[in-house]
């Protein structure tokens, strides 16, 4: 584990005891997060990008979820801490922006109330000044009439501005972290932009470090130094935005931009990029789990993946790309 950075991760595997039998959502995931660094984790529906989060604030509950390997948080090992280490350090060294905003706040706090809680609690402020704080963010995330706002509840914003509001509690407290994840999705096409814009100034502003989870290749370029392909709970291809996604080395991440929606391109026809649909992951998969979609499948393909091939800066899981790097 290297101390510089501030978040490393090696060999997670996160499976959910279903009833069914378990779910095996993420699987021997490894990744690193530097100071000041975004990476954008990139992949389509169900490939684990949200349960990859919420392990990162250890947000999964625990007896119906067994989590293996290493995490660590600005130098602090995530799975061995206590309850109270835990709780100081949600919300303060790392945040998160969730996909649904329903998730992040009460229904029966007034939004004010939330984030005020939140200051005085991490911060140690008096009410007056907790205010005076929560103010401010709704002020810096561009909520209107924000002292009105402090007072509404969260169901008495629209879509956009309880994103924002959100935005607002998870910087409240000024992470050093912030995990977004797909936090411009719900909101239209313009609003997007706008969301999205603001996010990069206040992490430029907090000097934070983010990872940004989204299925929008566009979005990633955007907001990214380096992004994390995921497939079917697997990180398959890493490394800096810019190389990754011009020069794409897995199938899948050829694919996937392939399959990115181009102006005048219906949705439906890009999606059909790249035939087939991911697998179920109630098998614990060993080999390649893109070779049933992947034109360049062999019997190769089905035995036990290698370890990632890793050469510039940049990673890949697939025996072909191998070959050919
Ligand atoms: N609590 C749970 N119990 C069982 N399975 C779960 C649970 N949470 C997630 N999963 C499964 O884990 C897999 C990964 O889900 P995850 O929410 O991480 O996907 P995602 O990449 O965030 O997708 P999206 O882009 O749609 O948000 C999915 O197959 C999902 O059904
Ligand atoms: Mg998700």
């Amino acid at each position: 584990m290297s101390a510089d950075k501030l978040i490393d991760v090696r060999n997670l595997n996160v499976t959910f005891k279903g009833e069914e039998g378990p779910v095996y959502a993420v699987s021997d995931v490894s990744f690193d997060l530097a100071a000041g660094e975004t990476l954008a984790l990139l992949g389509e529906s169900g490939c684990g990008k949200s349960v990859t989060m919420k392990s990162l604030m250890r947000l999964h509950p625990a007896h119906k979820t067994r989590i293996e390997g290493q995490i660590n948080i600005d130098g602090v090992d995530l799975l061995s801490m206590r309850p109270a280490a835990l709780s100081a350090m949600r919300g303060k060294t790392v945040s998160m922006v969730f996909q649904e905003p329903m998730l992040a706040f009460d229904p029966v706090y007034t939004v004010g109330d939330q984030i005020i809680e939140s200051v005085m609690r991490h911060e140690g402020f008096s009410r007056a000044d907790a205010r005076k704080r929560a103010l401010e963010m709704l002020e810096r995330v561009r909520i209107p009439s924000a002292a009105k706002r402090l007072d509404a509840y969260p169901h008495e914003m629209s879509g956009g501005m309880r994103q924002r509001a959100m935005i607002a509690l998870a910087l409240a407290c000024k992470p050093k972290i912030l995990l977004a994840d797909e936090p411009t999705t719900a909101l239209d096409a313009t609003v997007q932009i706008q969301v999205l814009l603001l996010l990069k100034e206040l992490q430029r502003e907090l000097g934070m470090s983010m990872i940004f989870v989204t299925h929008d290749v566009g979005v990633a370029i955007e907001v990214a130094d380096r992004t994390a392909v995921m497939y079917a709970g697997r990180i398959i291809e890493e490394g800096p935005v810019d190389d990754v996604l011009s020069n794409p080395w897995h199938p899948y991440t050829q694919g996937l931009l392939g399959a990115t929606v181009h102006p005048g391109m219906d949705r439906k026809e890009a999606l059909s990029a790249i035939p087939g649909s991911p697998p179920q992951l109630t098998r614990q998969i060993t080999e390649c789990a893109f070779a049933p979609r992947c034109s360049y499948r062999t019997d190769e393909c089905l035995k036990p993946m290698p370890a990632a091939y890793q050469a510039d800066s940049r990673a890949v899981r697939c025996i072909h790309a191998l070959a050919e790097v």
